[in-house]
């Protein structure tokens, strides 16, 4: 399966990445097209649990898509799509998520757009950076256990989120960053106020641009956020931090891409389902500019299981996830990608 998918951007390793260190994947949601025993179409299910409303929905990401050239057209990436329907409904995946380009092609499967926005800061290098704060380099054998605190309090308050246990985390600390052409490596800052975790960020290239695939915080820590959007932006431009910095921040270059110093420091994120942090990115003089995401689908797979769990008709039930997958204070995270 790898070697066909090497066929796709030319990069095993990016697939392969996803296989061996997702620790939910497994071969019956690797779904295969055979011709005379050679593999030659995919379609994979990656196995998430969202917050739907403050339960633990299971849900199946729809990825690795691909149908080897001289097999196109015949209808069996439309066969693999019709194969994962069945099997997300057997093994109980009770909505479904995917990214797509062609959105007509997985319409007739019953996914549907949704509108959410990316939030662009074109200004973030001019943020403040409180002197208060330092910014150190996450370190997982030390600081995972606070981090994914801050990511249950912080992320948990919104609904579509993907819930991380301590495997996920370590599976996705790996996966999270992982880009095609671009390998594989994100650059995780933590903001200190008195050597206590105020805030996190996960930052990398992200198709050309540095992106903040996901952050967290502690109640009231806006500020911490702040300063680290500012180191970024300043990374991303290569200019040297005016943050305090701890530890090896080398990582930093990641950001900068290809761009000579003094280049663009813009940096993409999401925002818009946090008020306060928008409201204090406002009064800092860089608010968010909003940019649609135009490959975002969501499919119900099981309406009568949402049913029990929010005691509605099946119908209501689907219509009140759209609503949660729709409203701009719902949030999945880019660091969940698949
Ligand atoms: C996208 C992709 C998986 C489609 O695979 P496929 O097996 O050719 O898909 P299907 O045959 O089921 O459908 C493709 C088209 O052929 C048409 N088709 C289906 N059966 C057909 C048949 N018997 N005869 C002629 N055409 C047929 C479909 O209507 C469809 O039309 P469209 O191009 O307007 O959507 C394949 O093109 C691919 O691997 N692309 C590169 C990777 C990629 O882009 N993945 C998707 C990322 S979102």
């Amino acid at each position: 399966m790898l070697d066909l998918l090497a066929l796709w951007y030319d990069e095993r390793e990016f697939f392969a990445r996803y296989n061996r260190n997702d620790p939910t994947f497994r071969d019956e949601l690797c779904l295969v097209a055979e011709d005379a025993g050679r593999i030659v179409g995919t379609v994979q299910i990656f196995a998430r649990r969202i917050n739907l409303a403050g339960q633990a929905v299971p849900m199946g990401g729809i990825g690795s898509v691909f149908v080897r050239e001289d097999y196109r057209h015949r209808g069996l990436a439309s066969e693999l799509m019709r194969l994962a329907v069945r099997t997300m409904e057997r093994e109980g995946f009770e909505v479904s998520l995917l990214f797509a380009e062609r959105l007509t092609f997985y319409n007739r499967f019953g996914w549907r757009e949704v509108t959410r926005n990316f939030s662009i800061l074109s200004s973030a290098a001019s943020l403040p950076a409180s002197p208060a704060l330092e910014l150190d380099v996450f370190n997982p054998a030390r600081d995972l256990e606070t981090v994914a605190r801050i990511h249950r309090d912080y992320s948990g308050r919104f609904n579509v989120t993907a819930i991380r246990s301590e495997a996920d985390w370590r599976g996705n600390l790996v996966f999270a960053a992982n880009v095609p052409k671009a390998g594989c490596g994100e650059y995780f800052v933590l903001a200190r106020e008195d050597d206590a975790i105020r805030a996190y960020a996960r930052a990398l290239r992200f198709h050309g641009v540095a992106m903040v695939m996901e952050y967290g915080y502690e109640p009231g820590s806006e500020s911490a956020v702040l300063a680290m959007l500012r180191n970024c932006a300043e990374a991303a431009s290569g200019m040297e931090t005016s943050m305090c910095l701890r530890g090896d921040h080398r990582k930093r270059a990641l950001l900068q891409g290809e761009s000579r110093a003094g280049a663009a420091s813009v940096i993409v994120t999401h925002t818009e389902h946090d008020e306060a942090l928008e409201e204090a990115l406002t009064a800092a003089g860089c608010a968010p500019m909003h940019y649609p995401d135009n490959n975002y689908m969501w499919r119900v797979m099981l309406p009568e299981r949402l049913a029990e769990r929010f005691a509605m008709a099946p119908e209501a039930a689907s219509e009140y996830a759209f609503s949660m997958f729709e409203n701009s204070r719902s949030l999945f995270w880019t660091a969940d990608r698949f």
